[in-house]
């Protein structure tokens, strides 16, 4: 399995640096990854290596940024640099290579996850300086970086120390609000729980502990990591990746670790408290959904983009020296008590022209988009390949179920190989789903959900879409989609 293919990384390994590896290993990862029929053509990926958590997404200098974790001396969590990217339409892309390096004494082991804001003129980055002791404990401070606008990067090292919590301290997120600067950061407090805590300055250097934000979950899980607070549409919302959560209903917090939000009315400031809390939900209800982070850009739009993958799980790439991807961009709205998601429009110009379908077709493309118009109770999609290995999505009248049990390579098989979603409007509802080679994105219930997920089918071939239901109408549009251009090249 390819969990155990990993197995072989000692720790000396995973943690040497990109000057330890000559150009010819690179080039020879490069020509591995390039052997990958499952390597996306419109999703953000790493030429090789590990791509887990997008960072620093900001709106800046006319373009939007991305930047993401990334270990570059194999498929492997080890050694973490921020990678960065940049696009004025998430097509065409620039390729900036690696924007943070961990050569301080303080990020030693790792340039670990944040966000980023904007300020004269400048990309202010927020970091964990991941350091390690010489009996390999963990000591993480919050830090920050400026970028300018040529692109220069200026370290300004360490502004928040942990003062309260377990070595699990980490993935500031910053926000401004009036003149005064908030941050949140994730956190396990010293009886073992995951909590979002605050932190608040008035200069960016010197910062004052609020401590944990209060909500009904105060037992939940033993760490949230890549912790997120965002007002929007009048509602304060908090969304994060809790460790260690479970349930025993057929569809929540089904993956090893999970993302979750809680929406409010507000965030008292006073008295640390999400007022106006509603019930927690999950985003995502695929297999590989996580560390989501947001940003607003020029036309105010939150939108978030996530890691398809998770921490732990070794998907079959790794054989291919590359591991991990970033969702679509997706902008986010709250509407009737959800978060709801839609990929950000300029992501439609990659389409190619609509195809209605019926029954068995043969796939033109492996990287396309398709549209339901599904007015009926149940139906049926299957993806396959002539030997029969498939992944099925299907909807019934008060549920959606992504299959993967019939690959042609299963993986972290011991956490199950289906997942499901409620379907909460009944009938009548538009579904979209991205297909990209190895990652299939499927947005349900108006965008309430979405199902994300990495698929391995060798030599994937045919779409059959179907339904039992005479009465009512059902709708598939196929779409070959365009690549987005720029990447791999610094
Ligand atoms: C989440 C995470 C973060 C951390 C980063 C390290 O996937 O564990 O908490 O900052 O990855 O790469």
């Amino acid at each position: 399995m390819a969990r155990q293919q990993n197995n072989k990384w000692t720790v000396e390994q995973r943690y040497r640096r990109i000057e330890d590896i000559s150009d010819s290993q690179k080039s020879e990862m490069i020509r591995n990854r390039g052997l990958d029929a499952g390597y996306p053509n419109y999703h953000i990926a790493p030429a090789f290596g590990l791509l887990n958590d997008p960072n620093g997404l900001c709106y800046f200098n006319g373009e939007h940024h991305v930047f993401y974790q990334w270990t570059p001396v194999g498929p492997v969590h080890g050694m973490k640099y921020w990678y960065h990217l940049s696009t004025p339409d998430f097509i065409h892309f620039t390729d900036h290579g690696i924007a943070i390096h961990p050569d301080q004494y303080f990020d030693s082991h790792g340039a670990y996850s944040g966000g980023a804001i904007v300020e004269d003129d400048k990309a202010l980055l927020f970091y964990t300086g991941n350091q390690r002791d010489e009996n390999w404990n963990r000591i993480p401070t919050q830090c920050y970086a400026t970028l300018d606008k040529s692109g220069v990067l200026e370290k300004k090292g360490i502004i928040v120390e942990n003062s309260a919590y377990t070595e699990h301290f980490r993935d500031p997120k910053v926000w401004k609000q009036g003149d005064d600067y908030f941050m949140v950061v994730g956190a396990q407090t010293q009886n073992l729980k995951g909590a979002m805590v605050l932190y608040h300055s008035q200069n960016l250097t010197d910062w004052v502990h609020k401590g944990p934000i209060h909500t009904s979950y105060n037992d939940f899980g033993y760490m949230w990591e890549c912790p997120d607070f965002f007002e929007l549409d009048g509602q304060a919302v908090m969304l994060f990746s809790p460790q260690g959560v479970s349930t025993s209903t057929s569809y929540d917090l089904k993956n090893i670790f999970s993302v979750t939000y809680l929406i409010g009315d507000r965030l008292n400031l006073d008295s640390m408290e999400l007022e106006g809390e509603q019930s927690i939900q999950q985003p995502d209800y695929g297999f590989d959904f996580y560390a989501p982070q947001t940003y607003v850009d020029e036309l105010g739009r939150r939108i978030m983009y996530a890691w398809v993958g998770l921490p732990d799980i070794d998907t079959p790439s790794v054989k291919h020296e590359w591991a991990g991807m970033l969702t679509l961009p997706r902008e986010l709205h709250v509407q009737d008590g959800f978060l709801v998601q839609k990929v950000v429009e300029e992501i439609t110009a990659l389409r190619n022209e609509g195809i209605a379908l019926k029954g068995d077709f043969e796939l033109p493309s492996k990287s396309f988009c398709l549209t339901i118009d599904a007015n009926v109770k149940d139906f049926s999609i299957e993806l396959s390949n002539r030997l029969g290995e498939k992944i099925t999505f299907t909807g019934s009248d008060t549920e959606f179920t992504l299959d993967r049990s019939k690959m042609s390579e299963l993986y972290a098989e011991e956490y199950g190989l289906v997942r499901k979603a409620p379907r909460l409007l009944a009938s009548t509802q538009q579904i979209e789903m991205y297909i990209d080679q190895s990652v299939i994105e499927i947005f349900i219930n108006d965008g309430k959900h979405t199902m994300t997920s990495r698929f391995f089918i060798h030599e994937l071939s045919s779409i059959k879409v179907s339904s039992t239901t005479e009465a009512g109408s059902f709708k598939p549009t196929y779409y070959s989609m365009k690549s987005i251009t720029g990447l791999g090249q610094p």
